[in-house]
């Protein structure tokens, strides 16, 4: 017995001693992402919480030194918008017999995938039967290796819109768990995912791409689902994330108090200055129109939806750079799922071609994920924020593309790679 007490404690010892590790990172340059300048400094980690970052910090026994001297370090990146439990190995509508449980399967590889490329925290906008909840927390649990994640459950739309699905007939009976009309529904609806373990909402306020039977121009809601959906979302403190492509469905969002509009294909110079005025992130997903107009074909995405992306994957891009030039808050968001997982970073250079500056489109990963997410603990390289770490070799302000290739990786303090 008294030996068994002993090697308990003793097992104590082990686990308080392995979080309470000092690691002392030692990079070549580190990359201040608010002021964008460039600063030589070491950074201190205790229970995977940053200490200190500061120049020669006095090096203690106990520290275990990890020597990156060849690489620029920056703050863990983050998507708004991807779909972990999207299955890109499934063609075109074969995903129809894919159970939630595959689905989450699937889920914990794609996960993984978007952690080893650099991403420590995204937004997963849209999964059935709460398997985003299952990975979310697995993740949390550390039973599986992933990016901290918000999740928002099943997406609320009306009827035959862009989050439910008609592509069975109406003998199947068959409608997506989101669906929900009229503001009392809605509300319901929003509580619903509230009671399972959603994060955030997701909506559906215009039809989409991918989606059979809906118009990317046409709003989905009236105003007053719409204010119902953000008023009982954010009563019951979740953000709200509106998924809209055409120009009233946008305005209406924005008009309902939305906290960011997915996609913003469609909007204009007024409404991207009602989005200033009001504070509303756009996270405009610039890199996906080129894989699913190149790619997507062959890889299964429907006529109707490469018909549909043509109308707005050219106009999108044209408007980013209209919003980053009228000083739009804008987040960096993927869509990630309809192309690859761990693909994601290859966004940056569309963005940069489409009028930010480098450090513009670094920020949009970080500190304004951050801000929508509404953490106060990621997306810089401070004191008390976690240690979400990536390292390239090279300087991203040169070439943004670096961060396709990221050489190391750190998660609250955990060395991934
Ligand atoms: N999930 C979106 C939809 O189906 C994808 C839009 C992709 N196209 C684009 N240009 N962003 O509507």
């Amino acid at each position: 017995m008294k030996k068994f007490s002993l090697f308990i404690i003793f097992l104590l010892i082990i686990q308080v001693d392995a979080n309470s590790k000092s690691l002392l990172i030692k990079p070549k340059q580190i990359l201040d992402v608010r002021s964008g300048m460039l600063v030589n400094a070491d950074i201190l980690i205790e229970s995977g919480v940053i200490k200190k970052v500061s120049r020669n910090i006095p090096v203690m026994s106990h520290y275990e030194i990890i020597d990156l001297k060849d690489m620029t370090i920056l703050p863990g990146l983050m998507d708004a918008h991807v779909h972990l439990t999207g299955n890109t190995d499934l063609k075109g509508n074969d995903g129809i017999s894919e159970t939630s449980y595959l689905a989450t399967i699937y889920g914990v590889k794609n996960a993984k995938q978007t952690l080893m490329a650099g991403f420590t925290t995204v937004r997963n906008v849209g999964a059935s039967y709460y398997s985003d909840v299952a990975l979310r927390d697995g993740i949390e649990q550390k039973a599986i290796l992933g990016p901290t994640l918000l999740v928002s459950g099943p997406p609320l739309g009306i009827t035959g819109g862009h989050c439910d699905s008609n592509i069975l007939p109406a003998e199947y009976e068959y409608k997506a768990q989101g669906v929900a009309d009229g503001p009392w529904e809605v509300r319901r609806k929003v509580r619903e995912n509230k009671k399972y373990g959603a994060d955030l909402i997701k909506y559906c306020a215009t039809g989409g791409v991918m989606s059979k039977g809906t118009n990317v121009n046409n709003r989905q809601y009236t105003l007053d689902e719409m204010k119902a959906i953000v008023d009982e979302a954010h009563t019951l403190g979740m953000k709200v994330a509106a998924h809209a492509h055409g120009l009233e469905g946008i305005r209406m969002a924005i008009e309902a108090g939305v906290d960011s509009v997915e996609h913003s294909s469609l909007i204009d110079q007024e409404t991207i200055n009602l989005a200033i005025a009001k504070g509303v992130f756009l996270a405009m997903d610039i890199y996906v129109s080129d894989y699913i107009l190149g790619e997507g074909a062959k890889n299964g995405i429907p006529e109707y939806s490469l018909n549909k992306e043509r109308i707005v994957g050219k106009r999108q891009r044209e408007n980013f750079k209209m919003a980053v030039e009228s000083g739009a808050k804008m987040v960096f968001g993927t869509d990630a799922g309809i192309f690859p997982h761990g693909k994601n970073a290859k966004q940056f250079k569309y963005m940069v071609e489409w009028g930010m500056k480098p450090i513009e489109a670094i920020q949009a990963s970080t500190i304004n994920t951050a801000e929508l997410f509404g953490k106060t603990n990621i997306g810089e390289i401070k004191e008390t924020f976690d240690a979400d770490l990536i390292g390239v070799k090279g300087n991203p302000l040169k070439d943004i593309t670096l961060l396709e290739n990221v050489s190391f990786i750190m998660k609250e303090g955990q060395v991934i790679k």
